[in-house]
């Protein structure tokens, strides 16, 4: 047993999908988040820069006595995910290969869709880890930059975020695919618009949902499941702006959060 809090990351508003699940599945634990609202989006960043930036978050929730980190950000899962892994003495989780696990067991016509930030899709992390699990299955990646700023906006459901989806979904029309995968935290928020567009025989991966469930079965092998009765005291830290961040995050996690406080990431 360990009451210590869980560290979650991702570059914006992304990473509380993630959180949103983590709740649901480990009610008992606290959660310390970290939302880089200043250097957002990440999806246009290099490698070098999106892996600087990621352990600079570490270090920063390093000092908030964490148990395990979870990379609620598939941008930072894809391209720094085993670099940090060698640098930092914590367990440290990221969300493409519980999101490829459960894109491969859902599919029956081993044809999936991948949609993601440019440098995920770049890095092939998705297409990589479903053909280790089989070779034979086909998967078509594209690249929807404008579904972050639109989550971030809080532009999830109207007419703007119909017809971006409708723009950058149509490069599957030809594809016969039967699953989707969500391929970046920010995109289950726009995930009613996409559904509706993509067609409802198309099914929609959302791979918070596995990661929080590899996360029960980490801390249950370590034994760190925090057991204390008392209601956990989540805390959310930003590194710019906390206005939009706060309404979002109400949205996202349909209740309100404590203040969220801003620090300097720049420092770490
Ligand atoms: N939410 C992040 C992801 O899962 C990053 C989006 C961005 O900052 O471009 O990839």
């Amino acid at each position: 047993m360990d009451s210590r809090p869980i560290g979650v990351f991702d570059s914006g508003v992304g990473g509380l999908t993630v959180v949103q699940e983590i709740m649901n599945q480990l009610p008992n634990e606290e959660i310390v988040y970290f939302g880089d609202t200043a250097r957002v989006p990440y999806g246009s960043k290099s490698k070098e820069t999106v892996t600087k930036y990621s352990k600079q978050i570490i270090r920063f929730l390093l000092t908030k006595n964490i148990k395990a980190i979870v990379i609620a950000c598939n941008t930072a899962s894809s391209n720094s995910l085993e670099e940090v892994k060698r640098t930092f003495d914590i367990p440290i989780i990221g969300v493409v290969k519980p999101g490829a696990v459960m894109a491969y067991k859902t599919t029956k016509n081993n044809r999936i869709g991948i949609i993601g930030t440019e440098a995920t899709i770049r890095s092939e992390s998705y297409s990589k880890e479903i053909k280790k699990h089989n070779e034979n299955i086909k998967t078509f990646s594209f690249a929807c930059p404008l579904f972050v700023p639109l989550a971030e906006e809080g532009w999830t459901n109207n007419e703007i975020s119909y017809l971006v989806s409708k723009k950058y979904l149509e490069q599957f029309t030809d594809k016969e695919i039967d699953t989707l995968v969500l391929g970046c935290t920010h995109y289950p928020l726009l995930k009613e618009v996409i559904q509706d567009v993509i067609g409802d025989n198309v099914k929609l991966i959302n791979p918070a949902l596995e990661a929080a469930k590899d996360l029960k079965e980490l801390l249950t092998s370590i034994n760190a499941l925090r057991q204390n009765e008392s209601v956990p005291k989540h805390s959310f830290y930003v590194s710019d702006n906390t206005t939009k961040f706060e309404q979002i995050a109400a949205i996202a996690l349909k209740k309100s959060i404590p203040p969220v406080k801003i620090i300097d990431i720049e420092q770490f």
